[in-house]
Formats: C-alpha cells, structure tokens, sequence
C-alpha cells in the first residue's frame, strides 16, 4: 500500500472501529469547549450531533435538557457513546444512530441545534456535508461546525492531506446567506499532547437560521 492509500484508509471506518476499540483508548467526559460556550445560551429542543464519536458532546446537550440525536460511522465508537450515557443516567435522552457522513441526507428531519465537532472528510467532503447540515436546522434553530484549523498543519498534530482542514469561511459557502445569519471565526486555544502544550486554531461556523 503507498503511503497516500495509508492515509486514506485512516479516513475509514475500520480505522476508527480500531481506534475506539483499543484499549490505551482514554475517554475525557468532556464536551468540547466550543460547544459548551455556543450552547450555554440556546432554549433546550432538539439536537443532532454529527460525527459524535464516544458521545462527549451528545450526552453534554442530554444532561442540559436536550433531546439528542448522535450520529457517527463508527460502531465501536457508538458503543462507547451509548454505554457513556448509560452510565451517566440519559439514555432515554439519546438516540446513537449509525451513518456515514459522506452521503447522510437530512431526508426532511430537522434539529434546533445542528452540531458537529472535528469531523474532516477527504477531498473537501466537508462542503457538501455542512450543506446538508444546513438543511438539517430547523427555523430559529443554530448550526455549529468545528473543526482544525489549516494553520494548525505546522503543529504535525493533524493530518496533512489538502482538504481536510478547513477555515469556516470555506464551509461558510454551503450555507445559503438568504436563510441564516453567518459567522465564521478562527479561534484558539491550548491543546496538551503527550505532556507538551500547543496552541491550535479552530475553526468555528456558527450560523443561525432566520
Ligand atoms: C476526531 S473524532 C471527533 C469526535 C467527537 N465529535 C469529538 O469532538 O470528540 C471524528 C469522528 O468522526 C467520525 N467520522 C469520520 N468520518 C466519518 C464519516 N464518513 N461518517 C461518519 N462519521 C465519521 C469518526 O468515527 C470519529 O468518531
């Protein structure tokens, strides 16, 4: 296999059934630190989080009141998310549901809170997938993408492949200006590996629905 067909296959399932699956795998609890900002001020309805992973965001929105919604390609992650939310006592408020965000369509259903964390697809997938999450919010309701920062290639914490990381201003053209009200910011903040601080840009699209 090159090295170019071993990084494509990181962006697979099986990569991240394995990842999840292993045992050094370490499970913060946390929401991500954007969300539970942007989150902190909306009335409590319905929310679906995309790319979900084991669950951290999703049961985060669930203990606040939320109805959530939790999607992810992912089995073994999905397993963790649900057996997290069991544990902290909100699986009635969550439904894990497995899908592949390169070809999910919202086919009609809508959320008050459209959300995705850290999700990059290959080939600037993240384009079409932000348009169907756009479609995916309901009136009034909010959608919030984050994700790497292209400025964070020099921290050789991300992967390199061009289009993977996106500013939000990219995806910020799947989001018809005539519906929603757009902001798109790089935003920074400190991330510690393997005992070493970095300080890494996010890049946050949050645009809300007229
Ligand atoms: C970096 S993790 C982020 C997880 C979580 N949102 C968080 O912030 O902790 C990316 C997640 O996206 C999922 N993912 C990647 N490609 C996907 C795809 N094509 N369809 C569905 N999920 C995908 C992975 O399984 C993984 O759980």
């Amino acid at each position: 296999m090159s090295h170019a067909e071993i990084t494509r296959e990181m962006f697979e399932q099986s990569s991240w059934d394995e990842r999840y699956g292993g045992d050094g795998h370490i499970w913060s609890g946390r929401p991500n630190a954007v969300l539970a900002r942007e989150a902190a001020a909306l009335t409590p309805g319905r929310a679906v989080d995309l790319g979900c992973g084991e669950g951290g965001d999703a049961i985060w929105l669930a203990e606040r009141g939320w109805q959530v919604t939790a999607a992810d390609f992912s089995g073994a992650g999905l397993a963790r998310a649900a057996a997290h939310g069991a544990e902290r006592g909100v699986a009635d408020r969550v439904e894990w549901r497995q899908a592949d965000l390169r070809t999910w369509r919202p086919e009609g259903e809508q959320w008050d809170l459209v959300t995705s964390h850290f999700l990059h697809l290959l080939d600037d997938g993240m384009l079409e997938a932000t348009r169907q999450m756009a479609d995916a919010v309901a009136p009034g309701g909010t959608l919030l993408v984050v994700g790497h920062h292209p400025d964070d290639a020099h921290t050789g914490l991300r992967w390199s492949m061009p289009g993977v990381l996106f500013a939000a201003e990219e995806l910020a053209q799947a989001v018809d200006p005539d519906l929603f009200d757009v902001h798109t910011e790089a935003r920074e903040r400190r991330e510690t590996r393997d005992g070493v601080e970095h300080v890494v840009t996010d890049a946050v699209l949050l645009a809300r629905r007229r």
